[in-house]
């Protein structure tokens, strides 16, 4: 078998419905926009567009996570803009490898979700994840020049949520965890990159990305009504956990090492300075409204968000509110 293939083995419940009757119409209404939302990514986006991803005008030296820092003094101009152009990378590979996890587990959800309506949004989605990684890749490869493999922790939850045969988990870790996380980081981006072909880009999966999370959000809302207490809780700290992992994946150790960067300092840095935490704390700025309308943010799990300093997000819109105001896209 290849270096580039990696496999693992995953049991699920396999759900025909013969019936056919869908019961959401809020799930409905999402598929239609789905259907009609979709673009051609050889079409919508100008790839003839030049890009150098050294222009610090349209990549800026504050995109990079050393920048400011004593490390980031100590450095001559050329190396800046290496470090800038890495953490380009680093960043775009992160997506990329993501949105392959997404493609994966959305095709997994249209087999093992027990309702007809969630099926067919579900394949738009698979459509739009495929588009999604198809553009990443392309950009990585045809405008960037290089790419890193994926990150451990990033690896972990999406092995965790495509081996789990539970569909709500698939759900929770992909729609609302990841993608939120994606959707908050995509907003952070698109205000710090000025390249037209990646703003661009960002814009249109941005557009799908917040229909991923209402996804989730809707198809999940009546379900965690009648939970167990016990089943309710399994899933507050799977939900957690998987934040954890989310953050601390973002820890850049992979770029330091290539850069031949003293690996501790730039973890001290990227954990401690102001400037990351607030931007660590922004990322969770779509998953905590979100949590909580699934009422995932009980009185025993809240002191656990506070530590993390991302419960002033909690009164935020949800996805669902969100995508319903067509707040999202700008
Ligand atoms: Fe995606
Ligand atoms: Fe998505």
């Amino acid at each position: 078998m290849s270096d580039a293939l990696d496999s693992l083995l995953s049991e699920m419940q396999v759900y025909y419905t013969w019936n056919y009757k869908s019961v959401s119409s809020s799930l409905n209404s999402l598929y239609e926009k789905g259907k009609k939302e979709q673009w051609n990514s050889s079409q919508a986006l100008d790839w003839k567009l030049d890009v150098d991803p050294e222009n610090l005008e349209k990549f800026p030296e504050t995109s990079a996570i050393l920048y400011g820092s004593d490390i980031w003094q100590r450095m001559n101009k050329k190396e800046q803009t290496e470090c800038v152009y890495e953490n380009t990378a680093w960043r775009l590979s992160n997506f990329l490898h993501g949105e392959q996890g997404a493609l994966l587990s959305t095709a997994q959800l249209v087999v093992c979700v027990p309702f007809i309506e969630a099926k067919f949004y579900g394949a738009t989605q698979v459509m739009d994840e495929g588009r999604h990684v198809e553009v990443f890749h392309r950009y990585l490869h045809e405008k960037v020049g290089t790419d890193y493999p994926v990150n451990k922790d990033l690896k972990a939850l999406l092995d965790l949520i495509l081996k789990d045969g539970r569909w709500d988990l698939k759900y929770l870790g992909m729609q609302i965890i990841i993608e939120g996380l994606a959707l908050a980081s995509i907003r952070v981006l698109r205000s710090i990159y000025k390249e037209p072909l990646l703003d661009n880009l960002l814009r249109l999966i941005m557009q799908d990305e917040a229909r991923h999370v209402a996804f989730g959000l809707i198809s999940l809302g009546d379900f965690y009504k009648q939970l167990s207490e016990n089943e309710r809780r399994e899933r507050e700290d799977f939900a957690y956990e998987a934040c954890i992992l989310m953050r601390d994946r973002l820890d850049g150790r992979e770029m330091w090492e290539k850069l031949g960067l003293p690996v501790k300092e730039c973890i001290e840095h990227n954990n401690n300075s102001i400037i990351m935490r607030e931007f660590r704390q922004i990322l969770f700025s779509h998953i905590i409204p979100n949590l909580k309308k699934l009422n995932l943010l009980s009185e025993r799990i809240r002191p656990r968000y506070e530590e993390m300093g991302v419960l002033v997000f909690e009164n935020n819109l949800s996805s669902e509110q969100e995508i319903a105001s067509s707040n999202v896209i700008n």
